[in-house]
């Protein structure tokens, strides 16, 4: 009998993450309202995610795939290390291609870190079904929950973390998050980051939003409201917002907002909470920061780490940064 290569292992509580009415009350109790950033991404949340990812003006995911076309060799090398543990793996269209690298050099183990259990499964079975030198340990669960439980390892690791993920926080999570990562990392383990770097606001305007006869950014936020309901007995009802995202300057961040279209109020009956909206208030669903790579590399090595070598597109400025912790 041949041995089963795909383990998904339950780091968060089980679903208690999908229940954690603490956050969920804070970031809709902000002004405006928020919802935070992982609850988007249940199992219809990722599949519409995957369909952003096809639109002829959401350059980050072909961008990278390019990048890591051409580099994957020399990173895999770099990375020297036979566990690669990613955070946010979603589908790991991308990461396929550093894996077939890494396990052309090493049998490697690839530890996909995800809220969505779905895509860990499906992507853990078609990984194992192309490379026979992979195993796939998939830790179901957010970042920290992730985080806290491989720091009880002794073995060399590399963390991955594409897709400027990074962005998708806010200024504090995210600082608490690279802090986190660091305390991860021991001496010599890499650190692999993708992010996107900051343009001028009328081009991520046209990213961030539906190109004519297009919806899936507009489905993917709506569906935040739907997973609430779901979650906790809410009374959202979709027509009632205009999905739209912006570019703002000051923060350089791409903010997805739900606009109401009129005044209303919603209940959200296991939250114990009301949030009365006047027309034009709105919900964010998501901030997606763009970052000065100076400033990025200065953030990241104060943590402890040294920068090893970067690789940045020229004409979309999107760039993968490999760092070494001291
Ligand atoms: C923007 S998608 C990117 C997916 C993939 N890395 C890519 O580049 O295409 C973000 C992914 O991170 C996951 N995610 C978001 N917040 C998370 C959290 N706090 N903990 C674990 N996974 C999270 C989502 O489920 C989703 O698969």
């Amino acid at each position: 009998m041949t041995q089963r290569r795909v383990e998904i292992e339950s780091v968060d509580d089980d679903e208690g993450f999908w229940q954690d009415r603490d956050t969920v009350l804070a970031c809709l109790q902000e002004t405006p309202p928020r919802i935070p950033p992982w609850f988007g991404y249940d199992a219809l949340g990722s599949e519409l995610f995957e369909e952003i990812t096809e639109l002829p003006t959401y350059y980050p995911t072909r961008v990278e795939h390019g990048l890591l076309q051409r580099h994957a060799a020399e990173i895999a090398e770099r990375l020297d290390c036979e566990q690669v543990v990613e955070l946010g793996s979603g589908s790991a269209k991308k990461t396929r291609l550093l894996l077939a690298a890494c396990t052309t050099l090493r049998p490697t183990t690839y530890v996909p870190v995800d809220v969505t259990r779905e895509m860990l499964v499906t992507s853990g079975d078609a990984l194992t079904a192309e490379f026979a030198d992979l195993r796939v340990h998939g830790m179901w669960g957010r970042y920290e929950a992730a985080l806290a439980r491989l720091r009880e390892r002794t073995d060399q690791l590399a963390v991955v973390f594409l897709g400027s993920n990074l962005g998708n926080t806010t200024p504090d999570e995210r600082a608490a998050l690279l802090a986190e990562i660091a305390a991860t990392l021991k001496p010599g383990d890499r650190f692999l980051i993708s992010v996107d770097l900051d343009k001028p606001g009328a081009f991520l305007d046209a990213c961030y939003n539906d190109p004519l006869d297009a919806s899936a950014f507009a489905r993917f936020r709506l569906n935040h409201l739907t997973h609430l309901n779901q979650r906790f007995g809410g009374d959202f009802e979709l027509h009632c917002y205009y999905p739209r995202a912006h570019y703002d300057a000051a923060s350089a961040t791409v903010e997805g907002h739900l606009y109401a279209t009129e005044d209303h109020t919603v209940l959200l009956r296991e939250l114990g909470m009301k949030l009365d909206l006047r027309r034009g208030d709105s919900i964010n669903v998501g901030f997606s920061a763009k970052f000065h790579r100076p400033e990025f590399v200065a953030d990241v090595s104060t943590l402890g780490f040294t920068l090893d070598r970067q690789w940045i597109d020229a004409v979309w400025q999107y760039g993968l940064f490999l760092f070494v912790r001291q």
